[in-house]
Formats: C-alpha cells, sequence, structure tokens
C-alpha cells in the first residue's frame, strides 16, 4: 500500500452556512475535541469568503483555512470575484474548485475548473478538485468515463509537478447532503481508477503522491471504512463538517489511518 507516499487530508466545506463571528467558538471547540496529535493528518476548513479573515486571524497551526471559489482571473472589472492573490493574502491555503454545486447553480464549466485550478497553482494555494457524476450517469455506466472525462479538463495544460500539487475529491452527485454514502466498495472503485489515469497520464511517483479524497454525505460512523481504502486518502465533508463533535470524529479516523 502507497498511503504512506501521501498526506491524509479531512477537508470541511461548510457551503452558505454559519456566521463569521461564529468561526472563533467553533474552532476552539474542535480543538478541544482533536486528538492531540494529527500524525500528519492535515485538517482543512473551507468557510464562505467572508468568514476567512476570522479564521485566518486565529492563526491555528492545527486548522488551515480553506476558501470554496477563486475567480480564474488574476485582477481587474470582475465585480464581486476573489482573486487567488486575495485568497494567499488571507493565509488560504486550500481551495475547492469545480463543486457541483458550483457546476450547477452557477454553470462552472471544466474550462473555468481549469483556469481556476491555475490561478491557484501560480499562487501557491491547493486546489482541490471536485469530479462526480449523476446518479443517472451512474445507472446508464458512466460513472468512470465522465470522472476520466472532469480530470482530464481540470488538470489539461498542467505539467506533472503541478499535478502533484493537486487534490482530487471524488464527490458523486447523488450522495451529496442525501444522506446517501456511496459504499466503500464503490468510492475506491472510482478513487482507484483516478489514480491508474494519473499514472498513466503523469507516472507513478506522481500517482503516487497525489491525495485523492471521497465526499458526500460522509460522517462519523461511516467515515473510518471509507478512510480505510486503500485509494481514499481523506474526506470533504460538508453537513458533517457544522458539528465540531462529529467533525473532529472523523478527523481521529483519518489520523488513524
Ligand atoms: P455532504 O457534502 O457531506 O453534506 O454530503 C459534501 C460536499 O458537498 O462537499
Amino acid at each position: 500500500m502507497n498511503k504512506k507516499y501521501r498526506r491524509c487530508i479531512i477537508a470541511g466545506n461548510w457551503k452558505m452556512n454559519r456566521t463569521p463571528s461564529q468561526v472563533r467558538g467553533f474552532v476552539e471547540e474542535l480543538r478541544g475535541a482533536m486528538p492531540a496529535s494529527l500524525r500528519g493528518c492535515s485538517v482543512v476548513l473551507c468557510v464562505p469568503a467572508t468568514h476567512l479573515h476570522a479564521l485566518s486571524s486565529l492563526r491555528s497551526r492545527r486548522i488551515a483555512v480553506g476558501a470554496q471559489n477563486v475567480s480564474e482571473f488574476e485582477s481587474g472589472a470582475h465585480t464581486g470575484e476573489i482573486s487567488a492573490e486575495m485568497l494567499r493574502d488571507l493565509d488560504v491555503r486550500y481551495c475547492i474548485v469545480g463543486h457541483s454545486e458550483r457546476r450547477q447553480d452557477n454553470h462552472e464549466t471544466d474550462k473555468m475548473v481549469s483556469a481556476k485550478v491555475c490561478a491557484l497553482l501560480d499562487k501557491g494555494i491547493t486546489p482541490i478538485i471536485c469530479v462526480g457524476e449523476t446518479l443517472e450517469q451512474r445507472e446508464r455506466e458512466l460513472t468512470l468515463e465522465h470522472i476520466a472525462y472532469q480530470v482530464k479538463a481540470a488538470l489539461s495544460g498542467l505539467n506533472a509537478e503541478q499535478v502533484r500539487r493537486c487534490v482530487i475529491a471524488y464527490e458523486p452527485v447523488w450522495a451529496i447532503g442525501t444522506g446517501r454514502t456511496a459504499t466503500a466498495g464503490q468510492a475506491e472503485e472510482v478513487c482507484y481508477a483516478i489514480r491508474e489515469m494519473l499514472r498513466t497520464r503523469y507516472g507513478a511517483l506522481i500517482s503516487r503522491k497525489v491525495s485523492i479524497l471521497y465526499g458526500g454525505s460522509m460522517n462519523g460512523d461511516n467515515c473510518a471504512e471509507l478512510l480505510a481504502q486503500p485509494d481514499i486518502d481523506g474526506g470533504l465533508i460538508g453537513g458533517a463538517s457544522l458539528r465540531s463533535g462529529e467533525f473532529a470524529k472523523i478527523v481521529a479516523a483519518g489520523c488513524a489511518e
């Protein structure tokens, strides 16, 4: 097993929840509930842009600051957008890209996802690239084809060294916020396929180093089995990341791997 080559990452995705003034209290609770030693596991909290300052000003060494979106543009006339440089200035270390909710609600295309990945890497921020199939695609047995297409598109134009700095999150759309988790076998099958694709395109050295996460109704009860899979290196957690005790349980399971 090659898990020792890569970092376990447990990333919370708060989506559009909580307020900036609730950040400090949550982080204090989470710190108190997390294992004393994270054993190399990275804990990330991806909060709305309005909460980033509150989170980064806590200067926690154990909880990395994550954003949920970035502009594909560098600067200029893009009202309402936030650049990678602005995120960097707030000590943001990770940023979710291409979440299915943004692909749906904001019509984010593969081309935009790829531009955002480049913008982030350029500023030294780790993109957490989300890919996933719909229920219809799964039922029509198009899952692996669709995932391969999304991964290829998101990484297009990157060299191997840049790919090594990316994180990929497999999030089946039908499992997000539905309470319907992929089985450990289903999740591992896709994460393995992603790693195989990285191996054929960028080589074994790179594919061994890229962390691949699972997301979609992960919680304190189902996390251990999912995180124990050989190609699942962590989780992207929505609903359960809003409850400090539950999130800490997932962190503990990640540290145990
Ligand atoms: P969920 O969300 O854990 O609430 O299903 C995961 C995600 O959308 O990142």
